[in-house]
């Protein structure tokens, strides 16, 4: 791809911004020497006023969400792409939130302009486990587990079973629960279901991706080895 279309798709203007960005000679290599629109050069060596280029297509990112944040960009109020670099929420091809959290869930929310990946980790068929940790209202009764893994479960208003899921018990008032499904407020509703309320909730991990050490509010860029813990086992 010539070199003004992909610095474009990044997100940096126009493209007849990003030409105006050559002409001014504030696109180098990581040398320092200015490139011209034609040069032919690696994607890692390009530097803009200094600074490395963006990643290119294909970029894969995981936030820990705060509280009161929401995923949909339509959604009056703080949304989670005000916490990303203003670049990143005007890139080509689109960078979408993959699935996700309610405004008053935190934890690990994945995005990424691969759409074909996206897919393949929200299919219900990909059975990515998504492991939630639940604060609760009131103290668990004891039939959870067995009612959330049955795979008869109907959540009101579907037709649609759930599948199984897996309930471990951290406290009276505290559960991780595992879901490989990504339903409208699913865990809230399960809980619901079971006749509780759930007051806190986290998604601690995607797949065999967790959270780590990663701040609240905070993201980061995901590399191959990232990306591949996410389909393991
Ligand atoms: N289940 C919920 O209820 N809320 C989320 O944000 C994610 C799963």
């Amino acid at each position: 791809m010539k070199l003004v279309k992909l610095i474009a798709n990044l997100g940096y203007g126009s493209r007849k911004d990003v030409a105006q960005m050559f002409r001014a000679g504030r696109i180098t290599d990581a040398d320092g020497e200015v490139l011209y629109a034609d040069d032919v050069v690696a994607h890692e060596t390009i530097r803009v006023d200094d600074e490395p280029l963006d990643p290119p297509t294909g970029l894969v990112l995981m936030m820990n969400k705060p509280l009161g944040v929401t995923c949909s960009r339509k959604d009056p109020g703080r949304v989670v792409y005000d916490l990303l670099p203003p670049r990143y929420t005007v890139r080509s091809p689109v960078l979408s939130s993959v699935g996700r959290l309610d405004r008053d869930t935190t934890g690990l929310l994945l995005f990424t302009d691969d759409g074909a990946l996206l897919h393949r980790i929200i299919a219900p068929k990909a059975q990515v486990a998504k492991v939630y940790e639940a604060t609760l209202a009131q103290d668990l009764r004891g039939g959870e587990g067995a009612l959330f893994a049955s795979g008869t479960m109907l959540l009101e208003s579907e037709k649609e079973p759930l599948a199984p899921a897996t309930l471990a018990v951290l406290g009276p008032r505290h559960a991780r629960l595992t879901v490989t499904e990504g339903r409208y407020h699913q865990v809230r509703r399960m809980f619901a279901a079971a006749g509780n309320h759930v007051e806190t909730l986290q998604r601690v991990s995607v797949g065999q991706l967790t959270l780590g050490a990663l701040p609240q509010g905070e993201w980061r860029v995901l590399d191959a080895d990232d990306v591949a813990s996410i389909f393991a086992a």
